[in-house]
């Protein structure tokens, strides 16, 4: 039997924190249930007192998932510490998450205190953690730049004081493998009461090393793993979720190690953040990129006819990529659709598979040919669709040539009214987007936009994802449609009512901490 590591995904924390990632509360339950059905050990859903929204996010998925530790993060202070305990106390598995630096950089410059002030504020942060949840984890923030021996008495302090987990961050992405390596090896023999608790790593990438250090750690006895999916957090990001998961999946005779995973999960759920953050994967990203599995060159794909494991160290379908399989199409009936959303891993309650077969049809009307990557984006389409949204798209319409201003004619639903205006613009995305800011009378900048085809063919599905500016903070819409201009306009509004949204319900308050 090999050692099983723990995976803990920060994708909902770290990888929500970095700019334009913004999720609405839907969005993250949707990535939730994702990766409780990927068997993640813990999801850290958020930093509850960093905002409104965000502690809302992490309540939700507290209440809803059954099977995972749901984790919410805290400074060492007795304000996040509470607040992150109300947003998790109802989750089956809750464990809080507590962090204060403790390198020398940090503790002078940031946070202005001793390293014995420190030191005292980790110990009774812990101890007040404790007395609200059996399940502490204590982060020494930017450890890979502390002094070692000052990080061994506040692990051996907090341990004392209740923590089961101490995590050690490579914050900043400066640590080497060896040195990683070297590090967690130092703790495990100067810490004298370490048995008593998991110790875990959490690396970023600003060198590229995230994956090779959380990797090297295993060596020394590091048993939890933080991660993010797709490797998106602050900067350069996190460790990648799925190199870790597959790494140790492909290898589990050189690490002799093994995690939780259902490894089927990794591609689908690869392709939800993407499309919820709009943070594009790139092409040649191992594992999840386009072209993890594409063999371009004759030779290797002479030696992937005559066997795939001339090429291949890993089967796409393990992943849960599939390959070229036309899945539905307009003569497809409902019980086809029905068990094929099964296999997909969407088992719904009737009324959401009424709706879906009915957008299923609209769609299978426009596009011939059905893949299940069609599926899983109509499918995340429906299911985070934001029940809260304050103006709905009734109809567009749009006058455009070579030689002629665009104009556009657009009417949308508040409530129960209807408002309609037209404005002309320098293209017709553009005219609609004047049209709608007439309507809705916001005055927003646009800071992003652009449209990729999701899904295969001329009639392919193509996404267009929008960001708006506010005051400094970015929203983000996304939606698809075979077409692109109606994706766009759809895109648009998406993120013109999240704003709404969170300003209506006062949530338009700084979001980050720290
Ligand atoms: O990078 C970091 O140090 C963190 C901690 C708060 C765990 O994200
Ligand atoms: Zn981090």
């Amino acid at each position: 039997m090999t050692e099983k590591i723990f995976i803990f995904d920060t994708t909902l924390r770290d990888g929500e924190q970095c700019p334009g990632a913004s999720l609405n509360t839907n969005e993250k339950l949707e990535i939730a249930r994702y990766l409780e059905k990927m068997r993640v050990d813990v999801i850290e859903a958020g930093f509850p007192v960093s905002s409104p929204g965000d502690f809302e996010g992490v309540e939700i998925i507290a209440k809803n998932i059954k099977n995972t530790t749901i984790t919410g993060l805290c400074r060492a202070v007795e304000r996040d510490i509470k607040c992150a305990w109300d947003a998790i106390k109802s989750a089956q598995k809750p464990r809080i998450h507590t962090f204060i630096a403790t390198s020398p950089i940090h503790m002078k410059l940031k946070l202005e205190k001793t390293p014995q002030e420190v030191l005292q504020q980790a110990v009774s942060a812990v101890k007040l953690a404790k007395s609200y949840c059996p399940e502490v984890e204590f982060s020494a923030e930017d450890a890979s730049r502390s002094e070692p021996e000052f990080l061994y008495k506040v692990f051996e302090e907090v341990i004392k004081a209740g923590a089961t987990i101490v995590n050690v961050p490579d914050t900043v992405g400066y640590s080497q493998p060896d040195e990683f390596g070297q590090l967690i090896q130092g703790i495990k023999k100067n810490v004298p009461n370490i048995e008593q608790a998991i110790i875990s790593v959490h690396c970023h990438n600003d060198l590229g090393m995230a994956v090779a250090n959380s990797l090297e750690s295993l060596k020394f006895g590091v048993r939890q793993i933080e991660c993010t999916m797709n490797g998106i957090g602050e900067r350069a990001g996190n460790a990648s979720l799925e190199e870790i998961a597959m790494a140790l999946h492909t290898r589990e005779d050189f690490y002799n190690k093994s995690t939780n995973i259902d490894t089927h999960y990794i591609y689908p759920t690869s392709k939800l953040v993407s499309r919820l953050t709009g943070f594009v994967v790139q092409p040649n990203k191992a594992i999840v990129g386009k072209n993890a599995f594409a063999h371009e060159a004759g030779i290797h794909q002479a030696g992937i006819l005559k066997d795939t494991s001339t090429y291949e160290i890993m089967k796409p379908q393990t992943i849960g990529l599939e390959s070229n399989q036309l899945v539905l199409g307009k003569h497809s009936g409902r019980n086809a659709f029905k068990s094929r959303l099964l296999e997909l891993g969407y088992a719904l309650e009737k009324e959401k598979l009424n709706k879906s077969f009915e957008q299923f049809k609209q769609l299978a009307d426009k596009k011939k040919e059905i893949y299940s990557e069609d599926l899983v984006a109509l499918m995340s389409e429906i299911l985070v669709e934001d029940i809260t949204d304050i103006y709905e798209l009734k109809y567009f319409h749009v006058n455009t040539g070579n030689s002629i201003l665009p104009t556009a004619t657009v009417r949308l639903k508040k409530e129960d009214k209807i408002f309609e205006d037209a404005a002309c613009g320098d293209g017709p995305v553009d005219a609609v987007f004047n049209a709608i800011d007439r309507i809705t009378g916001v005055k927003v900048k646009l800071s992003d936009y652009y449209i990729k085809a999701l899904t295969r063919g001329k009639d392919a599905q193509g996404e267009a994802v929008v960001e708006i500016k506010d005051n400094g903070r970015s929203f983000v819409g996304k939606s698809i449609s075979t077409d692109t201009l109606e994706a766009s306009v759809k895109a648009y509004l998406k993120a013109i009512n999240k704003m709404l949204v969170q300003l209506n319900r006062g949530l338009g308050s700084q979001k980050k901490i720290d």
